[in-house]
């Protein structure tokens, strides 16, 4: 069972439906996707400057290519923390960028109480409309999504690239890639309701507040069920942050079901690499600060049956703010019966539609 709470948005009281079991380590959880919009508090930086999987990733890369190096940390947040390793590594000095303004002050009463003025500079803004000079030897940016490209990597270090970096100069991390396999959303969270964490509501509302109105914000799963997959994952966005990389994408992937059970939709999960000969980090099976997105495909479950294909198509294009992704997939599910089946889904960046989709009419009801 669960709980209906109602939270405020621009004078508009929204019923939303609340998992009455408070989270706990392990347990899954639904959130509303929250990296891609700028709404970063404490707690959001400490899920981060406590990620010992991503950390070390970042740390390890900075040690080797920060020393005697001009390094630039985009989204350094309140804790400028890749400014901070990069300068105990060895690098020359760091310039520093935050667009979010409670962030950036935080970082520069940091700033001054612990680190020399001329080891790290510090700017507000957000990276894409600020000039500056010189050009660094090295980017290092975690604006990295759960869905690789949703936090706008892809524009913003296209944009590094073009007017931050001296030609020749690295990005770090080195690359991102999502990959996707067939679910079905309550297999990810088996034994309790379909709806949001309680934690959640206050970001829920503040993405909102922060649009205007309610959407169909994207659907993050904590901790989802280890055995809820139905196909093998495959990548279907790829940015290469030191090779060809594209700020538009479109890929279409087939996935194999791999058992019988009922699907209608994907869960998609970051790989992420800060070096290119390293193991990556696997969102799906390491613990990590990133979470794994479930996109809804069908109205209602299709049952699959091991040798089905899913067709799946998944694209990223610009929104209206020219950084951040929307994304848009379709699919056409090839069952062992010769019928094919449909799905699409629209998951803007902000916008589109609310309620479009049955299982955002269960998680927002309005009776
Ligand atoms: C995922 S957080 C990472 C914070 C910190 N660097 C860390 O790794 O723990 C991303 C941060 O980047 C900031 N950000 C995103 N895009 C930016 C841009 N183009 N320019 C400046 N700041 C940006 C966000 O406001 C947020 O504080």
């Amino acid at each position: 069972m669960y709980n209906i709470k109602k939270i405020e948005t621009h004078g508009r009281s929204l019923r939303v439906r609340v998992d009455p079991e408070p989270e706990r380590e392990g347990r899954p959880a639904l959130w509303p996707s929250v990296g891609e919009y700028p709404i970063y508090d404490p707690f959001l930086y400490t899920t981060m400057t406590t990620d010992d999987e991503r950390n070390e990733r970042f740390r390890a890369a900075l040690s080797q290519l920060a020393p005697d190096r001009n390094i630039l940390d985009i989204g350094t947040g309140q804790d400028l923390l890749w400014a901070r390793e990069g300068v105990q590594a060895g690098a020359q000095h760091a310039l520093a960028i935050e667009v979010i303004e409670d962030a950036f002050h935080k970082a520069a009463a940091n700033l001054s109480a612990f680190y020399p003025q001329d080891q790290i500079t510090l700017l507000l803004g957000e990276s894409t409309n600020l000039q500056f000079a010189p050009r660094a030897d090295v980017c290092v940016a975690e604006i990295i999504g759960s869905l690789a490209g949703a936090e706008g990597a892809a524009a913003v270090l296209t944009d590094a690239r073009n007017r931050h970096l001296k030609p020749g100069g690295l990005v770090v991390p080195h690359r991102a890639v999502t990959l996707a396999a067939a679910v079905r959303l309550s297999d990810l969270l088996p034994e309790q309701p379909v709806a949001f964490a309680e934690a959640s509501l206050p970001y829920l509302r503040s993405i909102f507040d922060w649009h205007g109105m309610p959407f169909d914000v994207r659907l993050r799963v904590e901790n989802p069920s280890a055995g809820a997959l139905l196909s093998e994952g495959a990548p279907v966005e790829v940015l290469d942050f030191n090779g060809d990389l594209r700020t538009e994408q479109r890929r279409t992937t087939r996935l194999a079901i791999t058992r019988p059970g009922h699907m209608d939709g994907v869960l998609t999960w970051l790989n992420l690499w800060c070096l290119p000969d390293e193991e990556p980090l696997d969102a799906l099976h390491m613990k990590t600060n990133w979470a794994t997105i479930y996109l809804p495909l069908f109205e209602s479950p299709v049952p699959v049956a091991a040798g089905d294909v899913l067709e799946l198509t998944f694209a990223a294009t610009l929104s209206d703010d020219g950084i951040h992704p929307d994304y848009q997939l379709s699919a056409a599910l090839h069952t062992a019966d010769g019928r094919e089946h449909h799905g699409a889904l629209a998951s803007p960046h902000h916008g589109g539609s609310f309620r479009a989709y049955s299982i955002y009419q269960r998680l927002f009801p309005t009776s």
